[in-house]
């Protein structure tokens, strides 16, 4: 069958390299895709936050018979409900389900009702009570604006002159636009054994009944070295994670992930697709940072390359609710993704700088985030351009390949961390 994958970046690139290797797809598409994409799929220059757009160039294209909607914003919009509405068939949450990362207001009352282990808060839509709840301390405090900020949204504030500053930037400089109208006001959650605690996301696969989790990851947030700099939407991942043992799954699995599935079909909110768990170690157990709707980026650049099982025979099962009968198996071993970046990122940079990459070792996966070729020139076009991504028995060895491999590839002002996958493993 023929596949459209909506969606651009590095996250993208992997699930199609993921479904060119299964024996049912036979064409892929990709919406928009980008210069490393299109060595295995026609792009389509239509844009996906435009669902009726999409629903016509979809009804018009009789030769696509599913397509797999990666990144959040077209899902918060509803692209979902607007291509089923049609008799199409997707993979990825419908509107009423993708509210879990659309709105952090929606999934921090969804976990105090339902039990689930978080960290306590108070959500706000009126600034002069914001600030009268902030100037109370503790400090640190986190402040998260309720709506989608491209992984940018959340402050944390070390004491109230920087909380009071980022309640204004927030609610009423509206720096993350109508996603700060609301804001979540959130304890800082302290870690077992460090301060903020160690970090894991696990993607699990559900089809509103049973759910599969993938192998976890750790993401790296933070722009330099050493967790320093801004937020970004992430520099780099790897697989495993040397902390989630299956103890700590399995308490997942029972206090978080079995009940949050439960949530949803009592609220009448059936969640279908994959739903990304970023939790964090604590002295008190467990507890969910934040949910996605979606795949991660980059953590699907670390996860899909070590799943033996066929990604589309996945996602046939989700759509049709029978994700209880397929086994779903996984390498052995680690894979490290180092993300290549702008100079700049996350913050003001620049396009259309000329990228080459010299003869790359074998069995390296060089995935494109922000990238696009311009009369045969590889150009950067975005602020992460491209992954760099190795396996190895260790995460030692993968991180060595990976590095290896980041040294043969150069563009202008070219910036990266050289420390992912050393933090947890040492
Ligand atoms: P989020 O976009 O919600 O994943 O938040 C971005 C990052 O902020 C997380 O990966 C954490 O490192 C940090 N963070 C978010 N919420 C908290 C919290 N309540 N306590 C400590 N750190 C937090
Ligand atoms: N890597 C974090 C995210 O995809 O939101």
């Amino acid at each position: 069958m023929n596949v459209l994958v909506i969606g651009n970046g590095g996250r993208e690139h992997a699930i199609v390299a993921a479904l060119a290797k299964s024996p049912k797809v036979d064409k892929i598409y990709c919406m928009k895709g980008n210069a490393g994409i299109a060595e295995l799929a026609e792009l389509v220059d239509v844009d996906y936050c435009d669902l009726k757009a999409v629903g016509d160039w979809v009804d018009a294209h009789k030769d696509v018979r599913y397509t797999v909607i990666a990144p959040d914003d077209p899902l918060a919009l509803g692209l979902a409900d607007e291509l089923e509405s049609r008799g199409h068939r997707v993979f990825g949450p419908n509107k009423r389900a993708a509210v879990i990362e659309a709105s952090k207001a929606f999934a921090k009352e969804l976990m105090k009702k339902y039990h689930i282990p978080t960290a306590r808060y108070e959500t706000f839509s009126d600034y002069e009570a914001a600030l009268a709840y902030v100037e109370k301390g503790p400090f640190p405090v986190v402040l998260k604006a309720d709506g989608l900020a491209l992984g940018k949204g959340v402050l944390i504030c070390e004491d109230e002159k920087a909380a009071k500053d980022g309640l204004k930037q927030i609610m009423l400089d509206k720096a993350f636009g109508a996603a700060g109208n609301k804001v979540v006001v959130e304890e800082f959650l302290t870690g077992k054994e460090f301060s903020p605690g160690e970090e894991v996301s696990v993607l699990a696969f559900t089809d509103g009944e049973t759910i599969v989790p993938m192998i976890a990851s750790c993401d790296h947030k933070r722009a330099y070295d050493g967790d320093k700099g801004l937020n970004t939407g992430g520099m780099g991942t790897f697989t495993p994670c040397p902390f989630y043992d299956k103890e700590t799954a399995d308490e997942v699995m029972q206090k978080i992930m079995l009940p949050t599935v439960a949530a949803m079909n009592a609220e009448g909110r059936p969640f279908k697709g994959v739903l990304y768990f970023g939790l964090m170690r604590t002295k008190e157990g467990m507890k969910v940072v934040e949910y996605n709707s979606r795949f991660g980026d980059p953590e699907t650049q670390v996860v899909l390359p070590m799943l033996k099982t066929d990604l589309m025979e996945i996602f046939e099962a989700v759509t049709d609710g029978r994700l209880k009968e397929v086994k779903i198996e996984w390498e052995e071993g680690a894979c490290v993704c180092v993300v290549l970046a702008s100079g700049g990122y996350p913050l003001h940079y620049e396009k259309g700088k000329e990228i080459t990459v010299g003869e790359l070792d074998e069995g390296v996966m060089l995935y494109h985030a922000g990238t696009k070729r311009e009369n045969g020139v590889l150009k950067t076009n975005g602020g992460r351009v491209l992954n760099v991504c190795a396996k190895g028995r260790t995460v030692e060895e993968a991180r060595a390949k990976a590095y290896a491999n980041v040294a043969k590839i150069r563009f202008d002002g070219m910036h990266y961390r050289t420390d992912i996958g050393i933090k947890y493993n040492k």
